[in-house]
């Protein structure tokens, strides 16, 4: 094991800490953490084009024999796979008699009612009208113009990824009361790391983010790098810098530029689902860790692609129990004018 931080990032995944700083002694990062510049980097990325096109879930839940089914702004989403394998979606209302598409099975492609039979290959039948959709071999999409309301691109704006061959993916799904740019500002403040997520991260420190409210309108430069580590147990950590940015409107990416797993990806999408039953806008996180790994065993790890995804999501899920309720926080300060600033 290397102790030594630098050339332990390049040749070993993990350090020691060697003087751990406890909690309520490292740097606070609030001076730093400006509202404005978290705010300007939310409006560049809400700026950005969608091109209509919402993440559903992950490719591997599209499958030949039931719908996968969400509500996306309130309208009612069905995915399956067609007789050529391809991603069809439309609407989850059938054009008969409303029967809830999501509760009915595939057969051999086409989607069959289960009130009264009528089926669906994927194709405009009897005032069923499909949605374009898009498979990225991670993630489906669907491209719903009636909800966003911008010039429809032919495909979504899909992050750089790394092979898919050397690749393990894994995607998680959360739910919480806010809005997209709730998730996405959360996002866009690297500085909570260490300090509202000290399980998981320590050592942080954010060595480079955009100046101001109208700084760096060029994508590529609009960037928050963070030097972080992550922790594995006691004093064992993994070192990595990361680079933050935002494609899309409702979407930032987290990518591993050094250490180890350079070139993985970790890419927050969030899904406006509709309004809960008290009229609360509620928000799905699709979240899609694509990690690489030039390690020879991480080809082995590969192989356990199958047990090491439950861990990946769960690794998510503890992160992301403590950011919803952020965003969820900030969602309800701004619905009552309470937010500061
Ligand atoms: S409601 Fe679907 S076939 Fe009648
Ligand atoms: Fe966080």
């Amino acid at each position: 094991m290397n102790t030594g931080s630098t050339s332990g990032r390049r040749r070993l995944p993990l350090s020691l800490r060697r003087r751990a700083v406890p909690w309520e002694r490292q740097r606070p990062t609030w001076r730093e953490a400006r509202p404005a510049v978290i705010a300007g980097a939310l409006k560049r990325a809400r700026a950005r084009p969608s091109g209509n096109w919402y993440v559903v879930g992950a490719s591997r839940d599209v499958r030949g024999d039931r719908p996968l089914a969400r509500t996306v702004a309130g309208r009612e989403v069905v995915v399956w796979r067609d007789a050529g394998g391809r991603a069809v979606a439309g609407p989850g209302i059938c054009p008969h008699l409303g029967a809830p598409l999501r509760d009915s099975p595939v057969r051999c492609g086409t989607l069959v009612c289960h009130w009264h039979g009528l089926a669906l290959d994927g194709g405009p039948f009897a005032g069923w009208e499909p949605f374009p959709a898009h498979d990225d071999g991670v993630l489906v999409w669907v491209r719903l113009d009636a909800v966003g309301g911008e010039p429809p691109l032919d495909a979504p704006v899909v992050p750089r990824r790394p092979a898919e061959a050397r690749a393990l993916s894994a995607v998680y799904t959360g739910v919480g009361t806010c809005e997209p740019e709730d998730v996405v500002a959360n996002r866009l403040d690297p500085w909570h790391g260490a300090w509202f997520h000290p399980y998981a991260f320590v050592d942080l420190t954010v060595v480079g983010a955009p100046d101001g409210p109208d700084e760096d309108e060029d994508e590529d430069e609009d960037r928050f790098t963070v030097d972080v580590s992550f922790k594995v147990a006691g004093r064992l950590v993994v070192p990595v810098r990361a680079v933050f940015t935002a494609p899309g409107p409702r979407t930032v990416v987290m990518r591993i530029t050094e250490g180890e797993g350079a070139g993985s990806v970790v890419e927050t999408h969030a899904v406006p689902l509709g309004p809960d039953d008290r009229g609360r806008p509620r928000t799905a996180v699709v979240e899609a860790v694509v990690a690489a790994s030039g390690r020879p065993g991480f080809a082995v790890a590969r192989g356990a692609a199958p047990l090491l995804r439950p861990l990946v999501r769960a690794a998510a899920g503890r992160l992301w129990r403590d950011d919803l309720a952020y965003a969820e926080r900030r969602w309800a300060l701004r619905a009552t004018g309470r937010f500061p600033g």
